[in-house]
C-alpha cells in the first residue's frame, strides 16, 4: 500500500505471471485478500528494528521500511538497521528507494549481492555473511526476517549469537498458496497455515513447529 494506490511486485517466471507481465495498461485484475496478519508493529514501537530480507521478499519488507521511515512514523522507532542482499544488481529490486534511503541519516541500509559483478561498486557477499558483519544489537532490538529457506537457515543462526530472544525474532515465510483462506491445505506448517495464521511468525512460535519453511 503506498500513498493512495497499491502497488504489485510481480516476477514473471511462468503463465500467470508472463500473463502479467504481457497485460495492456487500464486491464480489469480482480484481487481477492487482504488475508493473513502483518508485521507486529504495536511490539517495534519505541525499539531498534533490524529488517534482514533476500531477493524478491524485500517487497514486503520495503513496505515496512518505508513505513518506518515516513515522518508521521519514524519517531514512533529508533534506530533502523535494514540488511538487503539479491543475487546481481538486476535482482535488486526499488533501487529508486535504495537510492533515496542511502541518502538519510535515520537508517543504516546495508546492500550486497552474491558475487562481483563488473560495475557493481557496493558490498558483495550472502546476507548472513552481511548480518555478521554489520553486528546489529540486539539491545531493545526486534529482528525482522524475510528471505528464501536458505538464507533463514544461515542467518538464524547469527540472530542467535547476536543475542536476540527467539521472542524478539519474526519471520515472514514465503510458501506456495492457492486459496488463501486455511482451506486447501497447501501451505501449513504442522497444524498452521500460513496464509491464514501468518506470515509473520514468532521465531519462539516457529521453534515449536516442524523445520517446514
Ligand atoms: S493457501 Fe490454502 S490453506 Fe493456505
Amino acid at each position: 500500500m503506498d500513498d493512495g494506490y497499491i502497488q504489485f511486485n510481480v516476477k514473471k517466471v511462468r503463465v500467470v505471471t508472463t500473463a502479467l507481465h504481457n497485460s495492456e495498461e487500464r486491464k480489469v485484475m480482480r484481487v481477492r485478500g487482504t488475508y493473513g496478519n502483518g508485521f507486529p508493529l504495536e511490539k517495534m514501537e519505541g525499539r531498534n528494528v533490524v529488517i534482514v530480507g533476500g531477493g524478491f521478499a524485500f517487497t514486503t519488507l520495503r513496505s515496512l521500511t518505508k513505513f518506518i521511515l515516513h515522518e508521521a512514523n519514524r519517531d514512533r522507532f529508533k534506530d533502523l538497521t535494514v540488511i538487503y542482499g539479491a543475487r546481481n544488481p538486476g535482482e535488486l529490486i526499488y533501487k529508486y528507494d535504495l537510492e533515496a534511503w542511502g541518502k538519510r541519516n535515520d537508517i543504516n541500509l546495508n546492500v550486497t549481492i552474491d558475487r562481483a559483478v563488473p560495475g557493481w561498486t557496493g558490498l558483495v557477499g550472502f546476507v548472513p555473511a552481511l548480518v555478521k558483519e554489520v553486528a546489529p544489537t540486539s539491545d531493545n532490538a526486534i529482528a525482522i526476517i524475510c528471505g528464501p529457506p536458505i538464507m533463514i537457515r544461515f542467518t538464524m543462526p547469527i540472530i542467535n549469537e547476536l543475542g536476540f530472544s527467539p521472542k524478539d525474532v519474526f519471520l515472514s515465510l514465503e510458501m506456495r498458496m492457492k486459496c488463501g483462506i486455511g482451506k486447501c491445505g497447501r501451505c501449513n506448517i504442522g497444524n498452521k497455515f500460513v496464509c491464514k495464521d501468518g506470515p509473520v511468525f514468532a521465531y519462539k512460535e516457529l521453534e515449536m513447529m516442524p523445520k517446514e519453511y
